[in-house]
């Protein structure tokens, strides 16, 4: 089967993204066409390391490129400011100067910290993305947005920085585990609900094949996902308006990633939760209707998202959503969608998010 490519325009860089089944077997070939770099920064973590690196790296010699291996732990206690330092340091010791580059092989975590690093050593390298999981697939290898966790708050620190090339070899996919996977669905479910009903609908009608891995099928909902992305982020590369509604389900969601600890819960699984409690709240605040909660619980239950344990603490939760970036003059903001393909950008006060919280907690106890 052959790959579709896709361009993203962003004001600060055009690069293609390219998914398919196969592509790591042409890693070289694509990633020489996209950086004139001679040596290269292989960045990856000890699971992917063991499934791809040794075959990503030879083929990458067997090109001509010099290649130092950067191999991390995995998980999200990794994407910390220390780590970040530790493979700059790296690049510095192997020497590598402004017309190099970073390769980036894993899911978002690597994905994240490489290109932060991609973007500080020497004030900028090239940089390219090969994203392993669903995730790093649909959502965070495109749109330019780097960075490391705080102790105060996910992604507090970072840069932009455009891709040279992003990778996305599907079949890697089948090696992810049952819940990386829910996660990576969560996002491709929160584009679903921001694009239109249609994409719902369908998601829901293939949801058993999407499940079952296919391989024509994977690639349908990657490309939609990215394509959906693309556009958000060639409207607005710096989050000031569109940009923002990618946030659906990320207010509650990185509170409950940081208050569970990080790495605890999947990312994607933490949003899923973040967008049930969304719809909730919108009902509140916006009037939104019952149906459109009804039928985003259809489809994240219908892709298997199961629910995450996590302290249901309302106080704890609160405080992390005011450390959160997106929350603006003490005031936390929400996105919500009312229908699905309609959004509304809005702050909430404390008192509402609280009550509603309290609302969401006593429902888990009545259904047990
Ligand atoms: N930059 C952005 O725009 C953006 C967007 C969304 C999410 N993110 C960030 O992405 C991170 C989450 O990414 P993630 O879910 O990919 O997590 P991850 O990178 O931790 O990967 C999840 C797990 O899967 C393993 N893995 C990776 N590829 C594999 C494969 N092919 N087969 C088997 N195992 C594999 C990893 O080793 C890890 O244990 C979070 O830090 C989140 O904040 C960033
Ligand atoms: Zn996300």
């Amino acid at each position: 089967m052959s790959h579709v490519r896709l361009p993203v325009n962003t004001p600060t860089g055009d690069y293609e993204v390219l998914i398919g089944p196969g592509l790591l077997d042409r890693t070289a070939d694509y990633i020489r066409a996209a950086t004139p770099a001679e040596t290269m920064a292989l960045v990856t973590d000890e699971n992917v390391w063991a499934l791809y690196g040794p075959k990503v790296a030879r083929l990458l010699r067997d090109s001509g490129v010099r290649v130092v291996e950067v191999v991390v732990p995995a998980g999200e206690a990794t994407k910390s400011w220390q780590r970040a330092g530790e493979v700059c340091d790296r690049l510095a010791e192997a020497r590598l100067d402004r017309t190099d580059a970073v390769v980036a092989l894993g899911g978002g975590v690597v994905g994240d910290l490489a290109g932060f690093c991609a973007a500080v050593y020497l004030r900028g390298i090239d940089y390219v993305q090969v994203p392993t999981t669903l995730l790093a697939q649909v959502d965070s290898s495109v749109g330019g947005k780097t960075g490391v966790d705080l102790a105060a708050g996910k992604n507090l620190a970072g840069a932009f920085k455009q891709p040279s090339l992003v990778l996305a070899d599907t079949a890697v996919l089948g090696t992810l585990s049952g819940s990386e996977w829910a996660s990576g669905l969560a996002e491709v479910a929160k584009v679903a609900m921001l694009e239109s009903r249609e994409m719902v609908d369908g998601l829901i009608d293939a949801a058993s094949v999407i499940l079952g891995r296919d391989e024509q099928r994977v690639v349908d909902v990657v490309l939609a996902a990215v394509r959906h992305k693309a556009a958000v982020v060639a409207a607005d590369e710096h989050e000031t308006r569109e940009r923002e509604t990618l946030n659906y389900g990320h207010t509650l969601g990185h509170a409950i990633e940081q208050v569970a600890g990080y790495g605890v819960i999947p990312h994607g699984i933490a949003i899923a939760e973040g967008m049930r409690f969304a719809a909730l709240l919108a009902e509140v605040v916006v009037g939104a209707s019952e149906e459109t909660r009804a039928l985003q619980e259809r489809l994240l239950d219908t892709l298997g998202i199961e629910r995450p344990l996590y302290p249901r603490d309302a106080r704890r939760l609160l405080d992390a959503m005011h450390a959160d970036k997106k929350a603006r003059a003490g005031t936390v903001r929400f996105v919500f969608v009312p229908q699905p393909g309609h959004h509304i950008v809005t702050p909430v006060d404390d008192a509402t998010i609280a009550h509603a919280l309290d609302l969401w907690f006593d429902g888990d106890s009545e259904r047990g």
